[in-house]
């Protein structure tokens, strides 16, 4: 970033004056005589302040700044304008100057507001800086949804963001869960509170409790300080429990108080203290099979699932997967700082026929190792791994009607197991009579 700045005057003397004042005080500065040259020194090279002269001949300072804010909208500019015509410089605030310098002018007062405005200058840089890491980061804006089934998820999202209601995030690992939480909240009214998350599966089990619900100074051994827990920590924003499914029994029953009661009691607290928190949990365990094995508790379960979100696993929606490409090309290939590499119809159409056990999440690794082997313009299936490329033995059965048989083996095999080789519940389970069962198996050679 440029601290350069570049004085425009058609008086020779003020304009030098100025020069060399700015340079004396560590600036680097240049002088031109009109509006022209200005802009043409502004094309060659980056300048962080113009501070010029309204009345010119020629151009004149209020085109040269028209043009400085469109062309160069990065570049601040101070118009110079004598106290008579005080107007022209209050116009000029309102075509986009910064300031203005009355003449006579005193040195001190351009130190001081060239100064102001290089710290400005710096602080909008580090805003517009961190707003893009940010914005990278949640990119929940750019979510790809160009299949029905994710156009319904955010359609769903768009609806629930503004409810307290607890919502569950159900889906298979990488499918966008932590997406779409983010999306709650930041579409929510409450986005500029906090989102807190928590994922329950990396907490070592006995920290669980003091995360969630916070401890007073000195209520165990090493509690040397207090703690808030997310709850009291969130003040009015999101709580994001990442793989509920993996709570401990003991702290279900805690976290279903705090939700009945809207008050958590911290360890070693004598009185509980109101919370106020929209909370989002997430699992890849159907949580409503959870229920059934005994493994959470169902009251807990009814108030989590308030609202539930299914995020639809990746082989289930091939419609996203080029945008969803094209998105982490560009994000890699900027990563690794190249051009983004292309893909072309055959590739795309294997990514688009893959099964993507680890989905979203899978494509971005496979799409960035793609990225880092690629040479040339187009990715190729060789950038793939293995299970991609097409290398794959083919099935040991190709004719149709023999890879039926094998099939139906098989299917009939693995009913008989689940049903401990009852034939008569293997018959009901699959649809068909007895004497039929009998026979398929004798024609697949089944004992
Ligand atoms: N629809 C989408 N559009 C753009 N990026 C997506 C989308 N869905 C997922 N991603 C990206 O895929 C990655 C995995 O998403 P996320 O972490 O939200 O998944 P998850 O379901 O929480 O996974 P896990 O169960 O492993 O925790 C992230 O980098 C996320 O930004
Ligand atoms: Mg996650």
């Amino acid at each position: 970033m440029s601290d350069r700045i570049l004085v425009v005057d058609d008086e020779a003397v003020l304009r030098s004056n100025l020069v060399r004042f700015l340079d004396r005080t560590g600036h680097e500065v240049e002088g031109v005589a009109s509006a022209e040259e200005a802009l043409q020194r502004l094309d060659a090279t980056d300048f962080a302040v113009v501070i010029t002269d309204l009345k010119m001949p020629g151009m004149g300072g209020e085109a040269l700044l028209r043009r400085v804010t469109a062309e160069h909208p990065e570049t601040l500019v101070l118009v110079i304008t004598a106290f008579a015509s005080l107007e022209s410089a209050i116009e000029a605030l309102r075509h986009g100057a910064q300031d203005y310098l009355l003449k006579p002018l005193s040195l001190d007062e351009v130190t001081r507001k060239v100064d102001r405005l290089l710290d400005v200058r710096e602080l909008e840089h580090r805003v517009a800086r961190l707003r893009r890491e940010v914005h990278q980061r949640f990119d929940t804006e750019g979510m790809v949804a160009d299949s029905p089934s994710m156009q319904r998820v955010l359609e769903l999202v768009r609806k629930a963001a503004g409810s307290r209601s607890s919502v569950l995030v159900e889906g298979e690992s990488g499918t966008g869960k932590e997406l779409v939480a983010r999306a709650l909240h930041d579409q929510s009214p409450w986005a500029d509170r906090d989102f807190i998350a928590v994922n329950l599966a990396a907490q070592p089990r006995d920290l669980v409790d003091a995360t969630l619900f916070g401890h007073e100074k000195g209520a165990f051994t090493g509690a040397a300080r207090g703690r808030d827990g997310v709850f009291r920590a969130a003040r009015g924003g999101t709580v994001f429990l990442d793989e509920i499914s993996e709570m401990p029994p003991e702290v279900q029953v805690k976290l279903l108080r705090v939700l009945e009661n809207r008050e958590v009691l911290p360890l070693g607290a004598d009185r509980p203290v109101p919370v106020d928190f929209r909370l989002v949990a997430a699992t890849n365990k159907p949580l409503r099979a959870e229920v059934d094995a005994g493994r959470f508790r169902e009251d807990l379960f009814f108030r989590v699932e308030i609202l539930k979100v299914e995020l639809p696993p990746l082989r289930e929606r091939p419609d996203d997967i080029p945008a969803l490409a094209r998105r982490f090309l560009a994000r890699h290939a900027e990563k690794q700082r190249r051009n983004p590499p292309r893909i072309g119809h055959k590739v795309m159409r294997r990514l688009q026929t893959y099964a993507w056990p680890g989905n979203v999440r899978e494509l971005s690794n496979v799409i960035e190792r793609a990225v880092l082997l690629c040479d040339g313009e187009w990715i190729e299936t060789d950038d793939l791994p293995s299970d991609l490329s097409g290398t794959q033995p083919p099935p040991d059965v190709l004719d149709l009607k023999a890879a039926m048989a094998e099939f139906e083996r098989r299917h009939i095999e693995r009913v008989l197991a689940h049903c401990d080789g009852d034939k008569n519940l293997t018959a009901e389970r699959l649809g068909v009579h007895l004497a039929t069962l009998y026979r398929h198996m004798e024609r697949l050679g089944l004992g």
